[in-house]
């Protein structure tokens, strides 16, 4: 996938996320806040990584926009939670304030939860989905962002501050607060697309072990990166004193486990026997990033 394509993927997701968004009636302040969170930019990675799955299989985007504008609500919603004093009490998300800095953290809380319900809601109402497809977004996307993935992750996450936990433990948290959501990308955009049951389990390897690669790399950067390029404070893991690959292994051993994982991800895109080229580029995209 070169930049030209990454850059159309990007302004597609937007322009739908806009769409989306810009017409819904709220209380002024609710308003601003919820644009404010929309138009505050983001890599869109998720989408473009469930679009990419879905073209795989199939040319026409009709099927995949809700699906994508949904991932990206829960995504947006799980970012500003997590930016919140309770949870990582950061002031900078995409270049900018913080929702709660912005506006304020009842604004904040209301948000997230706003987001996360409208995603439900955008794939219910959808003109574009059968019965059946519904169906397996909503349980994709509920059992990621559910119990059973990020908020578990995110409960953990916080619960390893100032703690010593084992490689196995730390990778269990990574898996569920943010490959758990990145595996979803996957599995829709393929399920949709008309891959076959074997087809979707065989790239669902690939998506564990991207997801993986995002989160270790996510430390990485929160070390090594530059708050500019990143948008977002570095050192904010080190200053909550959180388990994370570089605290736990330093900064080669993190490295190398990226690199490992990398290769893994690899091996399997090859075993899927589905090695379109931009799922493969993914690869180097989440683990080579610089924000
Ligand atoms: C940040 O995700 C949160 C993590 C799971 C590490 P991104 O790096 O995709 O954030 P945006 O959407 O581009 O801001
Ligand atoms: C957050 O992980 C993962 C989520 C589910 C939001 P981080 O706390 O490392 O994400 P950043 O670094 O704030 O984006
Ligand atoms: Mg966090
Ligand atoms: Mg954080
Ligand atoms: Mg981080």
């Amino acid at each position: 996938m070169n930049k030209q394509t990454l850059t159309e993927k990007q302004n597609w997701i937007n322009e739908k996320l806009y769409q989306t968004t810009n017409h819904i009636q709220l209380p002024n302040k609710l308003k601003d806040a919820l644009m404010y969170a929309i138009e505050s930019g983001g890599k869109r990675l998720r989408p473009i990584l469930m679009l990419s799955a879905f073209e795989a299989f199939s040319n026409h985007r009709d099927k995949i926009i809700t699906p994508a504008v949904a991932l990206e609500f829960i995504h947006t919603y799980s970012l500003i939670h997590d930016d919140l004093p309770a949870m990582d009490d950061d002031d900078l998300r995409r270049g900018k304030a913080t929702l709660h800095k912005k506006f304020d953290e009842a604004t904040a809380i209301l948000i997230g939860d706003g987001l996360l319900t409208f995603a439900f809601q955008t794939i219910t109402t959808s003109s574009k989905l059968e019965a059946e497809e519904k169906v397996y977004v909503l349980s994709q996307l509920s059992k990621s962002a559910g119990f059973e993935g990020m908020i578990s992750g995110q409960f953990m996450d916080i619960e390893a501050e100032n703690r010593h936990i084992s490689p196995e433990v730390l990778s269990e948290i990574h898996h569920k607060k943010t490959g758990e959501l990145i595996r979803s990308s996957v599995r829709i955009g393929a399920y949709l697309g008309g891959a076959t049951p074997p087809q979707i389990e065989a790239l669902d390897e690939y998506a564990r072990y991207l997801g993986i690669i995002f989160q270790v790399q996510d430390d990485i950067l929160d070390v090594i990166g530059s708050e500019e390029v990143i948008g977002k404070p570095v050192g904010s893991d080190e200053s909550l004193n959180k388990s994370t690959y570089p605290q736990l292994l330093g900064m080669d051993g993190a490295i190398k486990r990226r690199d490992h994982y990398m290769l893994q991800a690899k091996k399997s895109l090859e075993e899927a026997n589905v090695a379109q080229s931009d799922l493969w580029e993914f690869i180097e995209l989440f683990g080579n990033r610089t924000h």
